[in-house]
Formats: C-alpha cells, structure tokens, sequence
C-alpha cells in the first residue's frame, strides 16, 4: 500500500490486486479531511496488509469520525474492525442492508452504525457529503458520496478497471493509463463487476447517470480505478456502452488445471490441495 493526496482534503490509500486473467485491480480507501474526518472504505484484509499503518500516515487513526462503507464487500472492509477499535468516536455509516449483510459474519455494534441513503447527505463539520447510488454496482447496499465542498465523488466500485501493470494500478491519476486500456478495462469491469448490465433498459440506465450529471464533479475516485480529474464524458461513455460489451464468464475447471499445470513444478495439479481436481478425470 502506499499513499498520496488526490485533492488537499482527500487522501488516496492506494492497494491493488492481482486477478489470474484479468489484471492488475486497483483498490483504493480515501480520508476526506473534513473537520469530522471521513475514512470511505478500509481497503483489503490479507494478512499481509495493515490498514491502519497505512491510514496513519495520513491521519492518527484516533481522531477519525466516520468510516463510510460504501459497501460491504470484503476489498472494502478489511480495515474496519481494527480502525473501530483504534478510534472510539467514529460511526460506521451504512446503510439497513449494509448493517445486515455485516451482520452475517461480523457484526457492527448497533449504537456505532450510522445509516444514510443514496439522496440523504452527512454533516462532517465543514461540509455536506451526499449519498448517491452509483450506476454500477455490486451489492445492494451500494452508496457512493459526492463532497460538494471539493466537488470530489468517490463512486465506490464504478467505473473501476483491472489494469495491465501494477505501476498502473498504483498510478495517481487516470491520465497516465492509455486510453483504449481503460475504456477496454472499464467494459470488461463493468460486466465482471455488474452482470445484471446485460439486462438493462438502456434508456434507464442512461438516466441513472443523472445524478453525476447534476454533480458535474471535479474529480471521480473510484475505489478500482487511479483517480479521474476534469471532464468524465469519456469514461461515462464507456460505462453507456457496457450492456452491449461482451459478458463475462469466468475461467472453468479445465482453464483451472491448465493453470494449475503451469505453476506445479511436477505438472500437474496438487491433488491434495486440490480434490476437485479428479472429478473430471476419466
Ligand atoms: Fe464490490
Ligand atoms: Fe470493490
């Protein structure tokens, strides 16, 4: 992980993922250094990253006030429980559907959660953040954030890319990636990430860009893409042109094999580790 400042209020903890096949994905959590500081996201919990070091580099963990999950997917809550212990004012805010899919494995202490909807706005002092939901998604309880103040909205997993190098993914800013690999990024991600595109009414889904549109924002962060500063028309025409993008379908069990030929040093999969792999045999 490594940090840096996207905007004077807004840090960027930057991570990224390598996914077999696709790339190298960007995963990205934001301080917004309002006067009641905002952590949006808590990154990923492998065992070999420490979000919270990473987080104090840009603030003492202490002092944070609002942990915005903008959902609850696990390269989104990795952080979560260590920084509610390390800061003991701050409020997790979610949404009902966000507090109960937490509660299936771990859940949020009641009086610590902090529900907002997409159009209902937080006060973080010095500035009004407002709810949005994103017009692709991965999880119903999806909500993005506008700042008004900085004209910053940080759009959870939309318009999110896996990208061809890890420089790239750890970029900070979007105009270093060449632009036929982010919209060739982006459609694949839309379609990896949100299925359902495939199935929409696309004269609806076209309005669920309005309220960006009326946001018309200085800077989109994405939690899977560097950031894009300036003018999003092109980005927002890639995502218009996800439904009629190629679906995704992911690797199958022979693609799995041959993978997992190509790592073993004997050829052939570990049948140990691996059961599974036998079934397909003759
Ligand atoms: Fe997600
Ligand atoms: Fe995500």
């Amino acid at each position: 992980m490594h940090t840096y400042r996207a905007h004077p209020d807004v840090s960027v903890l930057s991570d990224y993922l390598e996914v077999p096949g696709l790339g190298f994905l960007p995963v990205n959590a934001f301080v917004i250094h309002a006067r009641e500081p905002v952590v949006v996201d808590t990154g990923l919990g492998l065992p070999d990253r420490d979000f919270l070091a990473a987080l104090a580099e840009v603030i003492d963990p202490a002092d944070v006030r609002w942990i915005w999950l903008t959902h609850p997917d696990r390269d989104h809550t990795g952080g979560l429980f260590p920084l509610l212990d390390a800061a003991p004012q701050a409020r997790v805010v979610t949404t009902f559907l966000g507090a109960g899919i937490m509660s299936c494995e771990h859940p949020l202490p009641l009086d610590r959660v902090y529900l907002v909807n997409p159009g209902q706005v937080l006060d973080a002092g010095d500035r009004q953040l407002t709810g949005f939901r994103p017009p692709l998604f991965d999880n119903p309880a999806t909500v993005g954030i506008f700042d008004s103040s900085t004209g910053i909205c940080l759009s959870s997993d939309c318009f999110g890319a896996p990208l061809p190098t890890a420089e790239l993914a750890s970029a900070h800013s979007a105009a270093a990636l060449d632009k036929s690999d982010m919209r060739a990024g982006q459609l694949l991600w839309a379609n990896v990430d949100s299925p359902w595109v495939q199935n929409v009414d696309t004269a609806k889904f076209a309005a669920s860009f309005q309220p960006l549109r009326d946001f018309a924002p200085a800077a989109v962060l994405s939690t899977h893409l560097p950031p894009i500063a300036g003018d999003i028309s092109a980005p927002v025409a890639t995502l218009l042109d996800a439904p009629h993008a190629d679906p995704f379908v992911g690797p199958d069990q022979a693609v799995l094999e041959a993978m997992l030929r190509e790592f073993s040093p004997r050829g052939a999969p570990d049948e140990e580790k691996m059961p599974g792999a036998r079934a397909g045999r003759p």
